[in-house]
């Protein structure tokens, strides 16, 4: 390790420096009945693996791997024209839809009931979606009451009969999905969902106080009516929600790594903007409230974008079609340790966030209906983020050497962020050397953390930046690296070009 390359890190870690508390909802996820998510996923009887319940083992046993806290549901997209009785009860009854949002055919084999199930064994919690589509307040009640309500009711006693004695208490309820997007099904103005929401969280808090409510944000980024949706909506629904939704997907059409690895600082950009939206409606509305953020789909989302329209257009209805089966490379690893980190940076106000998807769809978990489960290149920051980034968020202080990309300017080489586990007495380094080109010699302060040494430092690092993973065998899997130095609390590494680290101290 030499100190004599060019490109430069230094970062002070102090645990007097915090951010916040970590909620660990930061590390959810995300299943839509969409592609072969659920069918051919998380359920298929018959398979080799397949437990009582037809849930495949070798898939619940990644997705543990994952320590998912929270998983979204049913959609997405196919929750604004979702009938949620089509889902329960006995499953011979059960209505086949057309599904509109994906042009796919819905059996309701599966549904609310088997996806508890599947949750609690998975260790993950729900947030409910209810369908401000095609339907409205009445029906999200309803949805509730089956859900929440202890018994008496038609609805709870409805659950009753399907065999499900307590209520599950779901807590995390979700205002629909998208609702400014021209192709969901039922897009409203901002004027109108901002009505329709607020109408339905009133109504949703008087069957349960207990529940927290998120208010639909703006469909990406790029969306014409950015952030004004945020401002319209939130004017009239402020008071009775808990958090807005933020969506947004990166992509690398274009096959530039560096401009790519740099689209974090849009995302920089756009917490900023919605934060001080957020702020602005509190300020207006002189309240005590502040609404914080769920940034409940996040993720790489593009390799796959062509077969999809073929499927959609010109092969329609069928059920588990393959959609959205996005192939991950190296550098969409790296992408999203960069988008944890911007996460992890802004633990004040980001509390939930959900990698969009879990399983086949966009997913680090990828299945074969007649062989097994594997695991993609993103897993494995995701992994590393979840497992390890629980506690308390440092701000980083750290000056680094900066490039410039195609379209992004002062990008800094190293972004990263630490975490301080209190109870373990650990502390965890997250960082991503974003410079495609050379090395960057890291140095990290660890005043104020006497007695610790270095439990694990483990990278991903390729050099192939289209590297891929498959069932074959997974060229990107994290190695131990041992070429580091840690004495008088200054630890030392040259970090590779395009690369994701974690280096965890401990007693
Ligand atoms: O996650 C895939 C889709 O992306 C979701 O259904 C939708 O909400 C978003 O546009």
């Amino acid at each position: 390790m030499s100190k004599q390359i060019e490109r430069k890190a230094k970062m002070i870690v102090d645990k007097s420096f915090q951010i916040a508390e970590i909620d660990k909802r930061v590390y959810g996820s995300f299943i839509e009945h969409l592609g072969r998510a659920v069918y051919t996923g998380i359920y298929q009887p018959g398979h080799v693996t397949a437990d009582e319940e037809g849930f495949r083992k070798d898939v619940l046993e990644l997705v543990k791997e994952l320590e998912v806290p929270i998983i979204r549901y049913p959609g997405g997209n196919f929750v604004s024209n979702f009938f949620w009785e089509d889902s329960v009860g006995p499953k011979e009854n059960r209505k086949k839809r057309l599904e509109l949002a994906w042009r796919s055919l819905e059996t309701n084999e599966f549904g609310l009931n088997e996806f508890a199930k599947w949750s609690e064994k998975a260790g993950s919690d729900i947030m409910m979606a209810v369908n401000l589509g095609t339907r409205g307040i009445a029906d999200a009640c309803n949805l509730l009451e089956y859900c929440n309500h202890e018994s008496g009711s038609f609805y709870s006693d409805m659950r009753k009969e399907h065999g499900i004695e307590k209520p599950y208490k779901i807590k995390t309820w979700c205002l629909g999905n998208e609702m400014d997007g021209p192709w969901q099904i039922g897009h409203k103005t901002a004027k109108e969902y901002g009505r329709l929401a607020e109408e339905t969280a009133k109504a949703m808090k008087l069957i349960d106080p207990s529940i927290e409510l998120v208010s639909c944000g703006s469909s990406n980024v790029e969306m014409p009516t950015f952030p004004e949706w945020e401002a319209t909506t939130l004017d009239a629904d402020y008071d009775y929600v808990d958090y807005i939704s933020l969506h947004n997907y990166y992509g690398n059409a274009e096959n530039d790594t560096a401009d790519f690895l740099a689209k974090t600082m849009d995302l920089e950009n756009f917490l900023h903007t919605v934060i001080a939206t957020c702020d602005y409606i509190k300020a207006k509305k002189r309240s005590k409230k502040t609404l914080n953020l769920s940034f409940d789909e996040w993720n790489v989302w593009f390799h796959s974008n062509a077969a999809d329209d073929d499927i959609m257009t010109n092969h329609p209805w069928q059920v588990a079609p393959h959609l959205l089966e996005d192939l991950y490379t190296y550098e969409d690893a790296i992408l999203v340790g960069l988008i944890l980190i911007t996460f992890l940076k802004h633990a004040d106000r980001v509390k939930m966030a959900c990698l969009a998807q879990l399983v086949n769809v966009i997913a680090p978990i990828m299945t074969e209906e007649n062989g097994g489960a594997w695991k993609q290149t993103i897993f494995y920051p995701f992994m590393h983020a979840s497992k390890y980034g629980r506690g308390v968020a440092l701000q980083p202080v750290i000056n680094t050497t900066k490039h410039d990309t195609k379209t992004h300017t002062d990008v800094t080489d190293i972004e990263s962020v630490a975490v301080y586990n209190e109870e373990k007495e650990e502390v965890t380094i997250f960082a991503v050397n974003r410079n495609v080109e050379e090395e960057v010699f890291f140095e990290a302060d660890m005043r104020g953390f006497e007695g610790m040494k270095v439990l694990e430092y483990s990278v991903l690092e390729n050099d192939d930046k289209k590297a891929v993973n498959a069932i074959t065998g997974e060229k990107v899997t994290p190695k131990a690296k041992t070429d580091f130095t840690f004495q008088d609390g200054i630890f030392e590494t040259n970090m590779k070009d395009c690369s994701w680290n974690v280096i965890r101290f401990g007693k």
